[in-house]
């Protein structure tokens, strides 16, 4: 039977990782997957999880199961945050369960609402190549519409074109923030009319928020997604701690339920356990406990906190350098400097990003998103040369 399987491409954003670190080059570029990276082009383990990880060494007895929701203080703590401190449960409306990392958060979005009966979801695009393959994966449909316009906008005539040919048993995928990959968010403006678009349509809005804290800080950049749910009667809600805590590999995420009462929030979430005992039984505890130590400890959130502005000021301190510039050969880089988060998309040709890599070492997903983390004083004059070189 296993002869039948068709080899498989390798995902193209994860196998940068192996491209780059096999680069013998020693003034090699990753401007590939999304991770931090600080001025000296790392991507250290945060002060305060560090902290909060020798304090879990030190205080846990027990590693035995917890159940399919994982570490519901983990889920709890994030709450305030996320949904804002006044009235995190929206009324009790709203719970969560703990999930491996965005994606397992997306992926058992999509699978709670495929069983409430969607079959079809809009989303813009580009967007993260994994939501599209999520969606594949669990057979809902994908209706596309265009995220950006060629002029660094978001599109939304394209929006409200979508939003009025969708049918009430659709959902719709949003990203929170800091747009993946274009780093082109919605105006608060514009998010005051998707609510209600979204609200009026009766759509099920999914809001990826996977970068909260990254584009203009922790509060300002939830405005989207508590204006959505203030809006509609329910909605579902993938979270990641993967950036803003830099837990990548640890995988720690967590999925929300709004509903429009405490009853059926709870048929929600019943089958959310009951989707993830099938698919990962429950979430990996270490990450998510951590977190959970630093929310519970206010000297700890203060230095989480802390180190998140600084990693918000230095992408955003790399983004005005881009801007600064002007131009590299063809490609305006003035844009960049007031798009948001680690993400922006160069209006560069499959050739041209080969190109990049093979003679200059530079590594780029390929529909042109770089991770503007990866520039450094060190780098940045090499890569906007190398830009021009190319695009000349
Ligand atoms: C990215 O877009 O680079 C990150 O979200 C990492 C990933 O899982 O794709």
């Amino acid at each position: 039977m296993l002869s039948n399987l068709e080899q498989q491409p390798a995902d193209a954003l994860l196998a940068l990782i192996k491209l780059h670190g096999d680069d013998p080059r020693a003034d090699k570029i990753d401007l590939g997957v999304g991770v931090y990276r600080t001025g000296q082009g790392g991507t250290p383990v945060f002060g305060a999880i560090k902290a909060a990880e020798q304090k879990l060494i030190d205080t846990q007895t027990s590693k035995s199961y917890l159940g399919p929701e994982g570490d519901m203080g983990f889920v709890h703590a994030l709450m305030p945050y996320i949904f804002g401190a006044e009235n995190p449960t929206i009324d009790g409306r709203i719970e969560g369960m703990q999930a491996p990392g965005g994606t397992g958060a997306v992926r058992l979005a999509v699978a709670l609402a495929k069983r409430a009966g969607v079959a079809r979801i809009w989303m813009g695009l580009p967007s993260w190549p994994n939501h599209a393959q999520i969606l594949g994966d669990l057979g809902v449909e994908l209706k596309s519409f265009t995220h950006a316009t060629k002029a660094g906008l978001t599109d939304m005539d394209a929006l409200r074109v979508a939003i009025g040919l969708a049918q009430p048993a659709d959902a719709i995928m949003l990203h929170g923030c800091c747009h993946n990959p274009t780093g082109i968010d919605y105006t608060p403006a514009q998010w005051d009319e998707i609510a209600q678009l979204v609200a009026d349509a009766q759509l099920l809005p999914i809001i990826d928020l996977a970068y909260q804290g990254l584009g203009h800080g922790m509060e300002a950049d939830a405005y989207g997604l508590r204006t959505v749910l203030a809006a509609v009667p329910e909605a579902l809600i993938a979270y990641s701690c993967d950036k803003n805590f830099g837990m990548y590999r640890d995988r720690v995420g967590a999925i929300y339920v709004m509903a429009p009462d405490g009853e059926v929030l709870r048929r929600v979430l019943s089958n959310g356990c009951a989707l993830a005992r099938a698919a990962w039984s429950m979430p990996p505890d270490h990450g998510g406990a951590a977190v959970r130590l630093i929310l519970e400890d206010p000297a700890l959130t203060a230095l989480w906190l802390d180190e998140l502005d600084t990693m918000r000021r230095r992408v955003n301190q790399v983004r005005a350098r881009l801007a600064e510039r002007g131009r590299a050969g063809t490609i305006d880089l003035v844009p960049l400097g007031h798009q948001n988060g680690l993400f922006s998309v160069l209006p560069l040709s499959p050739e041209q990003i080969l190109k990049l890599r093979a003679d200059h070492g530079i590594y780029m997903a390929g529909s042109g998103r770089i991770n503007i983390a990866g520039l450094t004083a060190g780098n940045i004059d090499k890569f906007v040369a190398d830009l021009a070189t190319v695009s000349a």
